[in-house]
Formats: structure tokens, C-alpha cells, sequence
């Protein structure tokens, strides 16, 4: 097998470009808001791996069991051919590897493409999975998942693309929408499209794995301040900015924010932007948004994926839905 090649989609110059744009309009903005995706620089992903570690962070474990029991299944819902697997935001991959296992165990893991913006982890994690799975085609592609679908790879045959962790619920309603519809002119129909998310619960449970008592959350919310230090030459003190969760129970949303515990005056020195921040302001810094089984069916039926399963965990914390493009 060839060694695992890395397909670049999304040049550093246009990340950077993004960066500038996106910091410049979030800043400026009332209120102030700074994109999800920022968080992931080395240190965020690591951090996101820590978070995921925490006991108050049900939602790795809960997914991971769900993967873990119907693999097969999950396996078996893709006929009995050849399959070539995608997964967006895969991070470090960990969650797909009992399908991928059960595939590579009947002999019919063609291909696995990990897909996302953070590329040095995708070196790292590509390593690993040559070593797991000497027989698959592996690659890696550094892409942006809300702009580059269309860069989706393909090898003809039976394809899955997973989205999982909940990273869905990291879009607002309209993103939600247009990356469905991106994703559907993206596949074939017959794909298959996995999707992990939260589901909504007690919110106490829900709050608590926003706000780990080791403080894990909060600082990987404060390591988009240190991202715009090192990428934008800004001089934000993140110790300055206190971690703060709020949910939203009407529209089933956690929103993240880091609020400015005195007034200050910000120079973000690449930008040759100054921002003042009253004493109590708050960034937008992302909002994760829990679902309801029904109605997260209903949008990917009306988005073009036929639901086949869902399945959840013992306590029904994370699903994980299969749906076939029509
Ligand atoms: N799927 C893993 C990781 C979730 S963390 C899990 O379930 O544990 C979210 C992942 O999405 C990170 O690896 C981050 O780098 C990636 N990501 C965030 N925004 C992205 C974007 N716009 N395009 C591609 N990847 C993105
Ligand atoms: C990646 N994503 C699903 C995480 C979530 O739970 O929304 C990001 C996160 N942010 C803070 N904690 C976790």
C-alpha cells in the first residue's frame, strides 16, 4: 500500500487570510464574537484531548460506547463490498476505529480519509493509523469543513462519511442547514452519512461539562486569546478574561463566552486594530447545541438523508444516527 499522502485543500495562506478577516469582523462586531475552529491550534487540540478526559465530559465516553456495540452493525448497514470511510473534524480519530476495525476484520476497509483544519495532528494521526491498517488506502485531508466538501474523496465505491463528537452542534441554525445541503451535493446517493450528537437531557449534566471543576473547559476557551497572541501579535492578558457558560433551555443551546473582568484596551498589532473592552463585555466564543431525536431526523430527511438508525448509549446521553442519501 502506498504510504498515507496528505491532501491539502485549504492553502496556510488562505487560513490566514480567513484568520484576519474573521478576527477583524469579530472584534468589531456588537457583540464580539471569535469562530469555534480558532480553538484548535496545537495546544487547543491538546487541550480538547484533556477536556475529553474529564468526568464531567460525558460526551466522549457515551459516543465511544455507541461506537464501540454497533460497529457491526454499523458495518453490516453498508452492504458487504468494499468501503471507503471519511470523517469530518476527525481530530485524533479515536471514535471510528471499532468500524473501521469491523471493516478491516471482514477485509472490506478500502480507504479512510481523515478530514480537518488542524494539520499537524492529521500528520501524527495518519502515522498511527498506517500501523493499524496496513492493508487500507489512507490519506489525510486538511480542509475546512464548512467550505470544502466538495474536496470530499471518493473512490467510487460504497462510501460513509462521519461526523462525530457533536462538532455539529457547534453550527447555528443556518450553518446547520447549509452544511447539509453542501454535504448532499457533496456525496452520492446511496452514501452514507454518521453523524454523532448530543442529545438533550438535564441540564445540570449539560452545564457541568462546560464548567469541569479542573477548569480544563476554561482554559481551552481562554486558548483562543493566547491563538490571536501568537498568530495576530495581540497583547491579550487571557487571565484577564473569566470562562462563562450559559444555557439557553428554549433553543437547547450552550453558549460559550470570556468575559473581561476589567476595562482594557487591546492591541491586536498584525491587524492594526485596537479594541477596548468595558469592564463585564463578553466574546462570543461558540455555542454547542443539543437535539432532540425527532427533530434531528426530520432535518436530515428534509436535507436529503433517509434515516436508517439511531442508536444512543445506556443513559440515551449521545446518538448516533445513520442516514442514506437519497
Ligand atoms: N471528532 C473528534 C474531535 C472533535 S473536536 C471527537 O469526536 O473527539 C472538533 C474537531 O473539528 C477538531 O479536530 C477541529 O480541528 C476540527 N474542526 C473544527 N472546525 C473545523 C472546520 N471548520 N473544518 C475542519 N475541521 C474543523
Ligand atoms: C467539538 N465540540 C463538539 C465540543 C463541544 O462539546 O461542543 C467543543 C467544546 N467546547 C468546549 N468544550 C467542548
Amino acid at each position: 500500500m502506498p504510504a498515507p499522502e496528505l491532501r491539502i485543500c485549504v492553502a496556510e495562506t488562505d487560513l490566514e487570510a480567513a484568520l484576519r478577516l474573521d478576527v477583524r469582523h469579530g472584534l468589531t462586531s456588537h457583540p464580539k464574537r471569535l469562530p469555534m475552529r480558532l480553538h484548535y491550534d496545537g495546544r487547543g487540540s491538546a487541550m480538547f484531548g484533556e477536556l475529553t478526559r474529564q468526568p464531567e465530559y460525558y460526551q466522549t465516553r457515551s459516543e465511544r460506547a455507541i461506537l464501540r456495540d454497533h460497529a457491526a452493525a454499523i458495518a453490516g448497514a453498508l452492504g458487504d463490498g468494499p468501503v471507503s470511510v471519511v470523517e469530518l473534524g476527525a481530530g485524533r480519530a479515536e471514535k471510528i476505529r471499532p468500524v473501521l476495525d469491523a471493516l478491516a476484520g471482514a477485509g472490506r476497509l478500502d480507504a479512510f480519509w481523515p478530514f480537518d483544519v488542524a494539520a499537524g495532528q492529521l500528520r501524527e494521526v495518519l502515522l498511527e493509523l498506517a500501523d493499524a491498517y496496513p492493508g487500507a488506502r489512507l490519506g489525510g485531508v486538511v480542509g475546512d469543513f464548512t467550505r470544502d466538501l466538495d474536496q470530499l474523496p471518493d473512490r467510487g465505491g460504497a462510501r460513509l462519511v462521519a461526523f462525530l463528537g457533536g462538532t455539529f452542534g457547534n453550527f447555528t441554525g443556518p450553518e446547520r442547514s447549509r452544511f447539509l445541503r453542501d454535504l448532499r451535493e457533496a456525496v452520492r446517493p446511496g452514501d452514507r452519512f454518521l453523524l454523532g450528537a448530543d442529545l438533550v437531557k438535564d441540564p445540570e449534566v449539560i452545564l457541568a461539562a462546560y464548567n469541569d471543576a479542573a477548569g480544563v473547559t476554561a482554559e481551552f476557551n481562554r486558548n483562543v486569546l493566547y491563538v490571536l497572541n501568537h498568530r495576530l501579535d495581540a497583547d491579550f492578558r487571557p487571565d484577564d478574561f473569566e470562562h462563562v457558560v450559559l444555557w439557553d433551555g428554549d433553543t437547547a443551546t450552550i453558549d460559550m463566552r470570556l468575559r473581561a473582568m476589567r476595562a482594557m484596551a487591546v492591541d491586536v498589532a498584525a491587524l492594526a486594530l485596537d479594541v477596548g473592552f468595558r469592564a463585564g463585555e463578553e466574546i462570543r466564543t461558540g455555542v454547542s447545541v443539543k437535539f432532540h431525536r425527532g427533530e434531528l431526523e426530520n432535518q436530515l430527511q428534509a436535507s436529503g438523508f433517509e434515516p436508517e438508525a439511531c442508536w444512543t448509549d445506556e443513559r440515551g446521553y449521545m446518538g448516533v444516527f445513520l442516514a442514506r442519501a437519497v
